[in-house]
């Protein structure tokens, strides 16, 4: 297959336009990333850029001081007319607040968190939705040295509580409520519930957001905006491998994991990656569509395009409310230029048509979270980008903190549905089970060859897990990612999936065995098995064959109000199937003969009980 070649226009202009960036990376590695890093303001210079003496815990710009509110506000704060963040919220409510306003709002902050007993080292829960306040919160924390933990709006209580407990944090910074599809949530509540369950939180503050009814503990909770001063503080002179933030994932265990993240190393990656994939400049005006509650949001809807000095625009609610014509009002009425998005809402909004749009201010789209169908990668670069504007499709994880396989614009032509190739500084393969590297087409297990920068710290309080998920594979050198893909015969690459039990939903990844931990809690519930089926909008959707003694609506019922009390909204099950008994080989429930019976109905030659999937052939798509 050909690649497309991005506009000259666009070559002109990038920020990355030598193709010898690859060559010159791979022969001075260590030189290439401390260029960057020196981009950035230390306090005090690294004495080493790599410290692998403690492989597979590496630690990057070793004896480096840096504070990352500090490279990503106080730099910049000087310009007093330019936005920092762009607010709008579900309700048509706009907000600008610019560099300087943020260096004020930030110090504020971090003075009143100071005063209320965050110190270095403390752990701060956020439990907020796309406000502005959200990222100023974080960075708050990050000036004062707390590690933020911020739990997704729309995590259940019992999911947050989860997060407060295993991060063990002592303070929590949540919201009345927000709006979402023109209904309130009231968050206050579930943070009550889940400061309950805990018990630990010492200090709540609270953002008035939705100004509905909530209650307040005396003592305990505090109005955010009560509790600003006019005070300064000055960025604390951090470690670079400080703690910077911990970000839940799912992973193939029934319990999130806490992925750390370094302050240094986290920040050049996000940095270099805002300006050489986003093509980032100081002009632009991203708008990342993820929540600030997932790492996409982290990195590139604040630290990534702040430390460039950018503007970011943060959205409030759903991005089709009150209709999908939503997404293109805001890219219009802001004049977006770079717009990132995840293939979920891509595919929501194929087809539409917006002739009556002027989008003229777009010049680069790229998309994260799960792999993009041809069609749709068609239509974001034909329609949205008129053909004219690169489209990078960006692979990465919580995990590494930043991009590791995607398009440079101006340098690598597009292959549809391609995520391109690794990024210069960083080295990946495709291997087989064996470790030997496959043939080109052939599918294999996705590998990075040697740590980078953004690589996590650990994962939080949970040595064994750390190793044994990402560096017992191929060792200690070796990071596996849990993915599946090929590359083609000019060294393009393309994603298959996952290769463990995590499925991914609308770009969030979702374990299969914390879902049936949760079924199975329910009384009536003798055995369930998740299963992640092929969904055309949301890439995958869940469903659920259960064994129950009391099959039917109630159990079904109690099912879906379970999960989205345990889990939370994104995984609600599409598909609910009461079956006498699952599939097994040996002992093991076989998720793979289900899928294989729905989807390809075809009966697993692998199965020892064949009549458990014989029935599942049948299910009709209405029955789905
Ligand atoms: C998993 C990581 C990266 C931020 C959002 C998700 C899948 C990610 C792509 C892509 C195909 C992708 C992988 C990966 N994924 N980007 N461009 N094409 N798949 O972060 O929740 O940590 O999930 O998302 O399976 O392992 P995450």
């Amino acid at each position: 297959m050909k690649g497309i070649y991005p506009s000259k226009e666009f070559v002109l202009s990038a920020n990355v336009r030598d193709p010898a960036i690859y060559s010159r990376a791979s022969e001075n590695w260590i030189e290439f990333w401390e260029d960057f890093a020196r981009e950035l303001e230390w306090f005090e210079p690294w004495y080493s850029f790599l410290d692998d003496s403690r492989a597979p815990f590496y630690r990057f710009f070793v004896g480096g001081k840096i504070n990352a509110c500090y490279n990503c506000v106080d730099r910049h704060a000087e310009k007093k007319n330019k936005a920092a963040i762009i607010w709008e919220g579900e309700n048509g409510e706009s907000r600008i607040i610019t560099y300087y306003q943020l260096y004020r709002e930030v110090n504020a902050l971090s003075s009143a968190l100071k005063e209320l007993g965050v110190k270095q080292g403390s752990k701060v829960a956020l439990y907020l939705p796309n406000l502005a306040e959200a990222v100023i919160a974080m960075l708050a924390c990050a000036r004062i040295g707390a590690t933020h933990i911020y739990i997704f709006e729309g995590f259940s209580a019992k999911s947050a509580a989860y997060r407060l407990k295993d991060s063990r944090a002592e303070f929590l910074i949540t919201a009345d409520g927000y709006f979402r599809r023109g209904r309130l949530i009231n968050l206050k509540e579930k943070a009550d519930e889940a400061c309950d369950e805990y018990g630990k939180i010492k200090k709540v503050i609270v953002v008035r957001r939705a100004k509905n009814e909530v209650s307040m503990v005396e003592d305990r909770d505090h109005w955010y905006h009560d509790l600003l001063s006019k005070k300064n503080t000055s960025p604390e002179v951090l470690d670079s491998n400080h703690p910077l933030f911990i970000m839940y994932t799912s992973g193939s265990t029934a319990e999130p994991k806490g992925i750390v993240h370094s302050t240094g190393g986290y920040l050049v990656h996000v940095y270099a990656t805002s300006k050489m994939v986003l093509d980032l400049k100081p002009d632009d005006i991203i708008w990342t569509t993820a929540s600030l509650g997932w790492i996409t949001g982290h990195s590139y809807g604040v630290y990534g395009p702040l430390a460039v000095g950018a503007t970011t625009l943060l959205y409030e609610g759903a991005p089709d409310h009150p209709d999908i014509c939503r997404i293109f009002d805001i890219i219009e009425k802001y004049g977006v230029t770079v717009f990132y998005t995840v293939p979920t809402l891509a595919r929501m909004i194929n087809g539409c048509d917006i002739s009556g749009y002027d989008l003229s201010s777009l010049r680069l789209i790229g998309s994260v979270g799960e792999p993009i169908d041809p069609e749709t990668w068609s239509w974001l670069y034909g329609e949205l980008g008129r053909k004219k504007i690169p489209l990078v499709n960006t692979w990465w994880q919580t995990e590494t903190g930043g991009h590791v396989l995607s398009q440079i614009p101006a340098l690598t032509p597009m292959k549809p549905a391609s995520v391109g190739k690794a990024l210069p500084g960083i080295e990946v393969d495709i291997i087989d089970d064996g470790g030997k590297k496959v043939k080109p087409f052939e599918i294999g297990n996705l590998v990075i060859k040697k740590p980078f920068p953004g690589i996590m710290l650990e994962i939080n309080g949970d040595t064994s897990s750390y190793i044994k998920f990402y560096w017992t594979k191929y060792g200690k050198r070796v990071y596996f990612t849990g993915d599946s893909a090929y590359m083609d015969d000019e060294g393009h690459i393309w994603i298959v999936g996952r290769v463990d039990d995590v499925i991914n939903i609308s770009g969030h990844r979702v374990s299969l065995i914390e879902l049936e931990h949760a079924v199975m809690e329910i009384p009536d519930i003798r055995e369930v098995a998740a299963v992640g089926l092929p969904d055309r909008v949301k890439g995958s959707a869940i469903a659920l064959f259960v064994v129950s003694s009391n099959p039917g609506k109630e159990v079904a019922e109690k099912i879906t109000e379970k999960i989205e009390r345990d889990i939370g909204k994104i995984a609600h099950p599409a598909l609910i199937v009461f079956t006498p008994e699952l599939p097994r080989a040996g002992g093991k429930i076989l998720r793979r003969a289900i899928y294989e019976a729905v989807v390809n109905k075809k009966v697993s030659s692998v199965v020892s009980n064949p009549d458990s999937v014989e029935k599942l052939t049948k299910l009709k798509p209405s029955d789905r």
